[in-house]
């Protein structure tokens, strides 16, 4: 059976757009830790983040990261942007998933998110130079957690699937005819 494959990057990468989409082509399940974090909650991060602090909402988050981990079956993962700074989270991605860094730059992110109002860590005065500081420690902390990197530059979503269904049947973690879509559709 294959592996679950997990999504990991800064906020504002696509995770969780990509994540669905791949999800579809696989004809697997998609789930987003922050979502499920959020049902789980009855609030959104924001609110629980403001009231009972970071590390809170990182326990919690480890237990999500747990039990998306505990089961093979195969299903595509979105997680949060900072799942990967705990070493158990690290441990669990990588040992039972196929992990897939989405890594963009912060320039392109602030491009994404200048306008955001619910990631917590970004409310600040300014978010540029907040997501180069959180690039600069976590980069190397998604490095470390992932198998594949994509860079998603400027692509589509369709491309960017793409690229990473390619790179899976490559390394023959995926049947091979799914890779393969060499129509893309408009843009709307
Ligand atoms: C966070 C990213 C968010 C969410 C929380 C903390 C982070 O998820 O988990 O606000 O530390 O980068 P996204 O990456 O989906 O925005």
């Amino acid at each position: 059976m294959p592996a679950p494959i997990a999504l990991i990057g800064m906020p504002g990468g696509g995770k969780s757009t990509v994540g669905r989409q791949l999800a579809r082509r696989l004809d697997w399940p998609f789930v987003d830790s922050d979502a499920l974090i959020e049902h789980r909650l009855g609030e959104s991060i924001r609110a629980f983040f403001d009231r009972e602090g970071e590390e809170r909402f990182r326990d919690i988050e480890q237990s999500a990261i747990g039990e998306l981990t505990s089961t093979p079956d195969p299903k595509v993962i979105a997680t949060g942007g900072g799942a990967c700074l705990r070493e158990a989270n690290r441990q669990a991605l990588r040992s039972r998933c196929t992990v897939v860094y989405l890594r963009s730059t912060p320039e392109e992110l602030f491009r994404r998110l200048r306008h955001d109002t619910q990631r917590p860590l970004l409310q600040v005065s300014d978010p540029l130079g907040r997501l180069r500081e959180l690039f600069e420690r976590r980069d190397p902390l998604y490095r470390e957690c992932s198998h594949f990197i994509i860079e998603t530059g400027r692509p589509s979503v369709h491309t960017l699937v793409n690229m990473i269904l390619m790179q899976l049947e490559l390394a023959g973690l995926v049947p091979a005819h799914l890779a393969r879509s060499p129509v893309e559709p408009p843009r709307s």
